[in-house]
């Protein structure tokens, strides 16, 4: 059979503006990275503290290689349960103040497996309109019945738990920072309709983790929330700097993951390597708040340089600044006018973000500089003035 649907789809992608393409970093990830042969200034990563380089994770991976080498082997029910699973599981639960910790390979894996796990049919899964992917993925996967609310409408979700009151299980389900808007989840009230409704409630802390609270643990941590919250998960690949997820909550949580969680169950083990590297990003998470702070002065100072040029950036309270252009193509061709300036702001469309809100996802980092912003806003304006199809919305 000759495949000619493979073309054909491809052709309808290009036609709709939504065709995608790899391009190449060469070198280090930093606030400057050689993409496509170019030097430019990094405003499209999730390494938000800049720690993906650093040299406290890079001895702690080539210690962990030459102590107890390189592949797991196999998963962690089979051989793969290694000494540096169970000690990152146990720091990670100390960081989230919870009695247990469970890595995953993935956020991706973790928001599938989870979800699938808790809730099944009969179940009802409360999902906020804005979750990212894999927790639709998960919602799909465990074939419960799922109720997408609007973007943190907490009426809408009080109605969605008032109708489902005869459901067996009810699990609302919400980023903590949402990774394409960068705003919080009013997370201190769906805890309490959780309460009030008796359902549970599930965290994705993947771009909280590391940037809120006072030692970095997350939204969680900075609400005081950690025993209210049974499921908390996120990740270790972006603030933290490494690869890999986890969930935090409960020992009985965690066990139950282990026995029936497939995500978990059949699939091999992360490296040593990664479990050290992320054991030495928490302590530096934990020991170096001014990072934390130095991501919070750089965020502030490209928002406001953005906004005094008259972007609308959203309700952003993190370091994810989302500049909504609408129009799938209008935004690449925006991006790519950045990024010929030597700017690189990834244009997000659609299935990431809902038709017509295309839009830069501009990432600030703990280790630009401020020459670097300056630079980059200077360039905004130039594109802004220069180049004046973008009438933000
Ligand atoms: C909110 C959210 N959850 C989960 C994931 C998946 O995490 P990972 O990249 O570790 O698979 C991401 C990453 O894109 C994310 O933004």
């Amino acid at each position: 059979m000759r495949a000619t649907f493979i073309a054909a789809e491809l052709q309808s992608a290009k036609d709709a503006g939504l065709y995608r393409q790899l391009r190449l970093v060469e070198g280090e990830q930093g606030p400057l990275l050689i993409l496509d042969g170019r030097e430019v200034i990094n405003f499209s990563s999730n390494n938000y503290l800049g720690i993906a380089n650093h040299p406290a994770l890079a001895a702690a991976a080539k210690a962990a290689i030459d102590r107890y080498g390189c592949g797991s082997g196999a998963s962690r029910l089979i051989s793969g349960n290694m000494t540096l699973h169970e000690e990152l599981e146990s720091k990670l639960a100390e960081f989230k103040s919870t009695q247990a910790a469970l890595v995953f390979n993935s956020g991706f894996q973790a928001n599938i497996g989870i979800l699938s796990t808790l809730a099944g049919e009969g179940d009802v899964i409360l999902s906020d309109a804005l979750n990212h992917a894999s927790i639709i993925d998960g919602c799909r996967l465990s074939k419960a019945q799922t109720l997408v609310y609007a973007h943190c409408d907490l009426n809408g979700l009080e109605a969605g738990l008032k109708q489902t009151a005869s459901a067996r299980r009810r699990l609302i389900v919400t980023e903590t920072i949402f990774s394409m808007d960068g705003d919080e989840v009013p997370l201190a009230a769906i805890v309490e309709l959780a309460e009030k409704y008796d359902a549970m409630v599930m965290v994705d802390e993947a771009h909280g983790t590391g940037v809120f609270g006072a030692n970095g643990a997350g939204v969680v941590a900075k609400l005081g929330l950690a025993s209210r919250v049974l499921i908390q998960m996120g990740t270790l690949g972006k603030a933290l700097g490494g690869f890999g997820a986890y969930v935090a909550g409960s020992r009985e949580l965690c066990d139950l993951l282990i026995n029936r969680c497939r995500s978990f169950i059949f699939t091999t083990s992360l490296p040593p390597a990664v479990m050290a590297m992320a054991l030495a990003a928490i302590d530096l998470v934990q020991s170096e708040p001014q990072r934390r702070e130095a991501l919070q002065r750089n965020c502030q100072k490209l928002k406001k340089g953005l906004s005094r040029l008259g972007f609308e950036l959203g309700r952003s309270e993190s370091p994810i600044l989302p500049l909504i252009v609408g129009d799938a193509a209008r935004c690449m061709a925006l991006s790519a006018a950045l990024l010929e300036r030597g700017v690189f702001a990834q244009g997000i469309r659609p299935p990431t973000v809902p038709v017509g809100t295309s839009r830069l996802r501009i990432t600030s980092m703990a280790t630009h500089s401020d020459a670097q912003i300056d630079r980059a806003l200077n360039v905004f304006e130039e594109v802004k003035r220069q180049w004046l199809p973008i009438t933000t919305s």
